[in-house]
């Protein structure tokens, strides 16, 4: 069985490592807000090249502060895709403003700039990008929408550690982007864990309070603020992973190739890299138009699969209330009907991802 994930094998790595970080983090006796998260906020922010970094409880923490930073709020509209893991709509529905989608170009199941000044009232007050699957968004053309029409942007990056857009890391596009490091990220910590990046000081500071019951001195409150820190033991862990990024990042860069070269000429919509983005592949995903029927044999034939994801946000029972009905984003309930994201992680070994290619190409769809 070819297993869809699996986090052990990247333990194993760096064991020794990792035992030792979180022994000095148990001896040291200081668990929350300490030396680790500090250094691991520098060091994190170092390798993007951008100015700050606050640690978070994890990655819908992130995405939820960083909205009430720019100022989000009941009456507000945030534009956000029709096509992400809920957790970006949810944010904004937690600051009490409306998540109103835009779909995305097909071929990169990103943002489509070209639809978002439509989606534009006097309501509106950020955009909120998503680097899906690891891929960067068309970051420009968003900025540029964005400053003429006087709003905000803020960028889930919770695929995209490390991913580049014209040669620039993620995390120093916009105004402020938010992470998640949950376990299974290409930065994944061993529990939940989050931050966000930005180059405005301000903006940074604002997070800052808002993490710590919006406190910035012990027991004095300068506002109703939350309690979402990214803790000591999970910072240590996260400094000796992310020493590793780069290289898992690049060894996910040649699973995709061989994954590439071995699918081509399938009955298969592959995955679409524009020029300018370096993809940090933190999802291989393919689609085919009876993607349950394939799912179905590679299981019956020891290849895991995930589905990212199977309802769109808009579907969800729990966004029943906006009254967005089947249909009206035709794009993304599309894409949500044939995606499909075949094992990917940087301990997968060359001879696992030819099986893989191998089972695929022996399928036949079953008749309908
Ligand atoms: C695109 C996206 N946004 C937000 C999140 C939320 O992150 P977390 O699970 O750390 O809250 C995730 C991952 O879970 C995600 O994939």
């Amino acid at each position: 069985m070819i297993p869809f994930l699996e986090l052990k094998s990247a333990y194993q790595e760096q064991k020794s490592e990792i035992d030792a970080a979180i022994a000095a983090v148990l001896e040291s006796g200081w668990f929350i807000l300490g030396p680790q998260v500090e250094a691991f906020e520098a060091e994190f922010a170092a390798s993007l090249g951008v100015k700050y970094c606050v640690g978070v409880g994890n990655g819908l923490d992130a995405l939820h502060l960083g909205l009430l930073a720019l100022g989000v709020g009941p009456g507000d509209e945030v534009i956000v895709p029709s096509n992400t893991y809920i957790a970006t709509w949810l944010a904004v529905t937690y600051t009490g403003a409306t998540p109103v989608p835009v779909e995305p170009v097909a071929a990169t199941y990103n943002l489509d700039p070209a639809r978002i000044e439509a989606a534009i009232t006097p309501r509106t007050k950020v955009i909120l990008p998503v680097h899906l699957y690891g891929q960067a968004a068309d970051i420009d053309p968003i900025m540029e929408i964005a400053r003429r029409h006087n709003l905000r942007v803020l960028d889930d990056a919770a695929q995209a550690q490390g991913a580049r857009y014209k040669e620039q890391y993620v995390g120093s596009l916009c105004d402020i982007t938010a992470w998640s490091f949950y376990p299974g990220k290409n930065l994944g910590a061993y529990g939940d864990a989050g931050a966000i990046t930005t180059n405005d000081a301000e903006l940074a500071d604002r997070v800052r309070v808002l993490r710590n019951y919006g406190s910035r001195v012990k027991y004095i409150n300068e506002v109703v603020g939350f309690n979402s820190r990214l803790d000591e033991m999970q910072a240590a862990i996260l400094r000796v992973k992310l020493k590793k990024l780069e290289e898992w990042n690049a060894r996910r860069r040649t699973i995709a190739n061989l994954y590439l070269e071995n699918l081509q000429g399938l009955d298969l919509v592959l995955p679409e890299v524009p020029d300018n983005t370096e993809p940090t592949w933190h999802l291989f995903v393919v689609r085919h138009r009876q993607r349950d029927d394939l799912q179905k044999y590679l299981t019956q034939n020891g290849v895991g699969t995930l589905i990212h994801y199977p309802i769109p946000p808009h579907m969800q029972e729990a966004y029943k209330s906006l009254g967005i009905i089947e249909g009206s984003l035709p794009i993304s309930e599309n894409i949500h009907r044939e995606v499909l994201s075949l094992p990917m992680y940087p301990q997968l070994t060359d001879s696992q991802v030819r099986e893989v290619t191998t089972t695929l190409r022996r399928y036949r769809p079953t008749k309908r």
